[in-house]
């Protein structure tokens, strides 16, 4: 037998007894969680079995929200909030990681079940969170903190509890997939169109967890932990953001039938030692542009599930904003709810299988490779030997004149990172290479 535990036993408030809620922060995501909880109060509680009753709001500055909230309700004191007898929820809304997940214990260790929507905070303390939660028996739900109105997290703790996973992919960030969509449509630059996606609101003031690929980081730790019952957190994840794309990898990528989308790609395979590995990794990506996540467009995620009975399935919306996550946290809040009234609990997060993370040169996938060489007699040849003494297969050659040098763009078939990093530290030395422009993964159905 592995490491089973004896659940805690919640027997439940029962029918019609009031679930209190506290609520930290109130951003635009705690402030449509409350507006629902008024104006759909008799839906909720008939849904759940008991009234939601609002006992708290905890802010950072009260008087920022006096004229919306009830004063008696505003309070700066977040802990003591937490630890009102009448709370039975708290829903975690403030984001950062230290001082929410000071919260979050307290609120477990006192017996409150938890709703949060901060990926950085489950993504890199979900062993300690999840071990709390069950040494209290409450309930820890995350669904908000991974593309937000998106279903996903609660269909692989669920539905797809029976089978076994082979891989998630997806979108998971909108401020990057508005981005690299816009660049698509347009052929503009990556700095204008991250200027434009600030205009409109998508990408934040500082955008570097968005477009340096660490905000995705977070959700792929989170989605390979629940799809492979193993602890990720977002240091094992290989990140690489956007910021080095340019509006000629795009057009390279659409010439030849591609489009690029950043990725999070969560995946289980046999290593060559023969042992079962998992990895995760975030990076720009060539897929073809009939794949079905090419036509994810604007600020939508889509996150594409491969399991073994299943197949393929593929979950589409809102991955961002106020309103789509409060969905999720208020999906996550009746659920929570109704375990209070009724007893028992969510699942947690199982980590038996603990599979072995693969170091990233481990990874296999195939790649584009644009450089500009010397236009000469045999520089082809050399090019194509360097990449064989490597290992590297090539799959197709691309070449266009460009005066005394040529732009050569190769697309390989699936060949190790390690292998790949090789080839391109080669590359960097060779006489004909005058420059390696881009190196972009590459992924087809
Ligand atoms: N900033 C994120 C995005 C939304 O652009 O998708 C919150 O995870």
């Amino acid at each position: 037998m592995s490491d089973l535990k004896q659940p805690q036993f919640n027997p439940g408030k029962g029918i019609g007894t009031p679930v209190g809620v506290a609520i930290l922060g109130r951003g635009t995501v705690g402030a449509e969680v409350m507006r629902f909880m008024q104006e759909y109060s008799f839906d909720l509680e008939n849904r759940i079995g008991g009234p939601l009753e609002l006992r708290g709001v905890a802010v950072s500055n009260v008087e920022k929200h006096a004229s919306e909230v009830p004063a008696e309700l505003l309070t700066t004191d977040a802990r003591a909030l937490i630890a009102r007898d009448d709370v039975d929820i708290v829903v975690e809304v403030i984001g950062g990681i230290d001082y929410p997940r000071e919260l979050i214990l307290e609120a477990l260790k006192a017996g409150k079940s938890v709703v949060t929507a901060n990926k950085a905070l489950v993504a890199a303390h979900s062993d300690e969170l999840a071990a709390a939660a069950d040494a209290a028996g409450v309930d820890l739900y995350f669904e908000a903190a991974v593309a937000a109105a998106i279903p996903v997290l609660g269909p692989l703790r669920r539905s797809l509890a029976g089978d076994r996973i082979e891989s998630v992919m997806g979108i998971v960030n909108g401020t990057t997939n508005f981005i690299l969509d816009a660049m698509d449509s347009t052929g503009a630059s990556y700095d204008d169109m991250l200027a434009e996606a600030t205009r409109l609101g998508y990408a934040e003031a500082d955008p570097t967890a968005d477009v340096g690929g660490h905000d995705a980081a977070s959700k792929a730790a989170i989605l390979a932990t629940l799809a492979f019952h193993t602890r990720v957190t977002a240091n094992d994840v290989y990140c690489e953001g956007i910021t080095h794309v340019t509006a000629k990898d795009i057009a390279a990528a659409k010439e030849a039938g591609y489009t690029i989308k950043l990725l999070a790609i969560c995946e289980r395979f046999t290593s060559d030692d023969g042992t079962e590995k998992i990895s995760a990794r975030v990076h720009p990506t060539l897929i073809p542009r009939d794949h079905p996540l090419a036509s994810v467009s604007k600020s939508f995620n889509a996150i594409f599930v491969e399991a073994e009975a299943a197949g393929r399935l593929m979950f589409y919306g809102n991955g961002a904003g106020g309103a789509p996550t409060a969905s999720a946290v208020l999906g996550d809040l009746v659920g929570a709810a109704r375990n209070k009234v009724h007893g028992g609990r969510a699942p947690g997060d199982s980590t038996y299988a603990n599979l072995p993370i693969a170091a990233f040169g481990e990874v296999h996938t195939r790649y584009h490779v644009d450089m500009e060489v010397a236009d000469r007699i045999g520089v082809l040849a050399e090019i194509a030997d360097l990449f064989a003494s490597c290992g590297v297969s090539l799959r197709t050659v691309r070449q266009e004149d460009n005066g005394d040098t040529a732009r050569l763009i190769i697309v390989t078939h699936s060949a190790a990172e390690s292998d790949l990093a090789a080839v391109i530290i080669k590359l960097k030395n060779m006489a004909a290479v005058k420059s390696v422009n881009s190196v972009i993964r590459l992924e087809s159905e």
